[in-house]
């Protein structure tokens, strides 16, 4: 049952949560603000812009938020969760209506880099702070909130550009839309308490017990207090910088938040989240509403199953939906390949293989990696460099995800079987996705292995156990 402080650590979680459905928003609005865009701001005569320039408007969010993330680190750490949070929403306001108001391309642009820097900062504070508040029993399901969050902001980019779509200058409603959710965080953080682990670590203990009676079941307070005090003792010799990610002790750590946001990119899920219309066009839906409508689908299970991942994840635990879910993307992506490498033979149920396998594809990122490597990364590093840490992490999710959106169009070109070309409704021959499919199923197979060497299972422990655990120098898998 829930108790009144875990009542209000939900509504707590839930308000930072709304940086979670910035980031999800922020990144989907694009896909339906650029196809008005592209036609506005044409030049000499052309019908619409530059291809190049259009993959600049989509691509300076993820540049953006590579910057947003690598540098707010350690302001993290020393101005506090909080802070930065709020900080974020005033940026994230600004971008928006940069973007919104823009005369010209030029300053899209500037706008879209802004509300990147803003996605990247928000992308591993939000689930920082969570983690910091959280009790262990639910901070699984708390933190997985933010991934909801970012499901559920995709889901209303594309409601709200398919309702402007038809509006004269509807992009800039799009855009400024986001200004809304802003406001609910930054506003919505002013009032809530810093983490009392942030709050302990800068000598603020009033304020940090406070805190604590806010989050915490009471039975559990002094015990949660006296653990936060004792990691503290001992990391009066940990340095706040970078250079303690590098030791020994904390190698680990490190390779598992880089890796694990390896494995959540590498497997593709945003040739899906950016591309899925196009790949339904491939495989041979008709006109733009029917892949658009396809999209919604994916959309819906991406939500519904996050549900169910907050639901298990701290009853089963971090490995076995990793486990779980990896195998079920492997799989959808090898169904994939193979409906794609026999178009021709399976003419027109190829779309309906296509997808059904894209939604079991989501269906299992969705119970897995989505909510799981942001989880992991914002409970594996020690209290002090913890704001460094993930952002160093984060911005390695940002870079991965940056290499694969840029590549995927060429990834089919280079990955094709020749002879395999298909034509799909657009009419003209298109290289066979194929083979860009296997080798993210591939990389998944890798991804499981990952998991049972390096994969801690962090349910049910401390924050202050977990680091223990390092500080005595046990191997990742040994943390049961
Ligand atoms: C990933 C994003 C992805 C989203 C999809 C997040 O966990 O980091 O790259 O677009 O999930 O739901």
């Amino acid at each position: 049952m829930a108790n009144t402080s875990n009542k209000q650590v939900y509504f707590i979680a839930t308000i930072a949560a709304f940086g979670g459905l910035l980031f999800g928003y922020d990144t989907g609005v694009i896909s339906g603000a650029l196809l008005l865009i592209k036609t506005q701001f044409v030049s000499n005569g052309a019908h619409q812009m530059a291809p190049e320039l259009q993959e600049w408007i989509v691509s300076v969010v993820l540049i953006g938020a590579m910057v947003g993330a690598l540098v707010s680190g350690k302001l993290a750490d020393r101005f506090g969760r909080k802070l930065i949070i709020i900080a974020t929403s005033i940026i994230f306001i600004f971008g928006s209506a940069i973007s919104g108001l823009a005369p010209d391309v030029t300053v899209i642009i500037i706008g879209r880099i802004i509300i990147g820097l803003a996605i990247g900062i928000a992308s591993f504070t939000v689930p920082l702070y969570i983690a910091e508040i959280s009790p262990k029993k639910i901070r699984g399901a708390l933190v997985s909130l933010n991934q909801l969050a970012i499901t559920i902001g995709i889901f209303v980019s594309y409601l709200i550009d398919l309702g402007f779509a038809e509006t004269h200058e509807g992009w800039r409603w799009m855009f400024v839309i986001g200004i809304v959710p802003a406001l609910i965080l930054g506003i919505g953080m002013f009032f809530l308490p810093d983490t009392p682990r942030w709050l302990f670590s800068k000598g603020k203990d009033d304020q940090a017990i406070l805190a604590l009676e806010k989050t915490t079941p009471p039975d559990e307070i002094q015990h949660e207090m006296a653990s936060i005090k004792q990691v503290l003792l001992s990391e009066s010799k940990t340095k706040s910088g970078l250079s303690e990610l590098l030791k020994p002790w904390l190698r680990p750590a490190l390779i598992i938040g880089v890796g694990l946001m390896f494995f959540q990119q590498f497997t593709g899920i945003n040739t899906v989240i950016y591309y899925s219309p196009t790949i339904f066009q491939i495989a041979g839906f008709q006109g733009d509403f029917a892949p658009i409508l396809a999209t919604t689908l994916v959309g819906i299970v991406n939500i519904l199953m996050t549900v169910v991942a907050i639901w298990l994840v701290d009853k089963w635990g971090r490995k076995p939906l990793t486990y779980l879910g990896l195998t079920g993307m492997v799989m959808a992506l090898t169904v994939l390949g193979i409906a794609f490498n026999q178009a021709e033979a399976l003419g027109s149920s190829l779309k309906w293989i296509s997808v059904g396998s894209v939604i079991v594809y989501i269906a299992f990122f969705a119970i897995s990696l989505g909510p799981i490597a942001w989880l992991i990364i914002s409970e594996i590093y020690p209290l002090k460099i913890r704001g460094i840490a993930m952002s160093i992490a984060t911005f390695s999710n940002w870079l991965f995800n940056f290499i694969v959106a840029k590549t995927f169009l060429t990834l089919t070109k280079v990955l094709t079987i020749p002879g395999t070309e298909i034509t799909g409704s657009s009419g003209v021959p298109e290289s066979n996705p194929a083979g860009a499919f296997w080798l993210f199923a591939l990389i998944g197979l890798g991804g499981i292995i990952f998991t049972y060497y390096y994969m801690p299972e962090t349910k049910g422990h401390t924050l202050e156990e977990i680091e223990e655990h390092w500080v005595q120098g046990k191997a990742p898998r040994m943390l049961k």
